[in-house]
């Protein structure tokens, strides 16, 4: 079973990038830590990190069909992609979004996100460890379609 996990701009400086909101953890390290938790939960994840919306949706496409899961965090893409909401509406994998932040306690602008509507669901608040939470609902979700 396998979980492709996105990540947007931005995101690729994380560890030096306002570490008082996003934490002092290197992406490398996150990717490391979800590859180890999807092993660890029977599944398989790759990772990816784009600063441009253009690539994300590229990526979104092209995993209809070659993975089961999806698991974004869109970074501030989040708040007014229009074409990657809908990209992700219109593959037929499950979406899961993440935040690393709690989106909903932070500037205004931050509040609203365009892709929630098109997803199973989001995780937000738990820093890195957001991300493995989206991986035991991954789990769960694809357990639920297993049966
Ligand atoms: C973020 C929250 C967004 O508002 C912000 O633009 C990010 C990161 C988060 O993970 O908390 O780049 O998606």
């Amino acid at each position: 079973r396998r979980v492709l996990v996105l990540h947007g701009p931005n995101l690729n400086w994380l560890g030096k990038r306002e570490p008082h909101i996003y934490g002092v953890t290197t992406l490398a390290e996150i990717n490391e830590l979800i590859c180890n938790k999807a092993k660890a939960l029977g599944l398989e994840a790759d990772c990816f990190q784009s600063n441009h919306e253009g690539a994300l949706i590229d990526a979104v496409q092209q995993a209809d069909g070659r993975y089961e899961c999806l698991i974004i965090n869109p970074a501030a893409f989040t708040h007014y992609s229009f074409a990657l909401r809908d990209a992700l509406a219109a593959v037929s994998l499950p979406v899961i979004e993440v935040h690393l932040s709690n989106i909903y306690s932070r500037e205004e602008f931050r509040r609203h996100s365009v892709i929630a509507p098109v997803v199973v669901g989001q995780i937000s608040g738990f820093g890195s460890a957001s991300y493995l939470l989206a991986l035991e609902a991954a789990a769960v979700l694809l357990r639920k379609e297993g049966d």
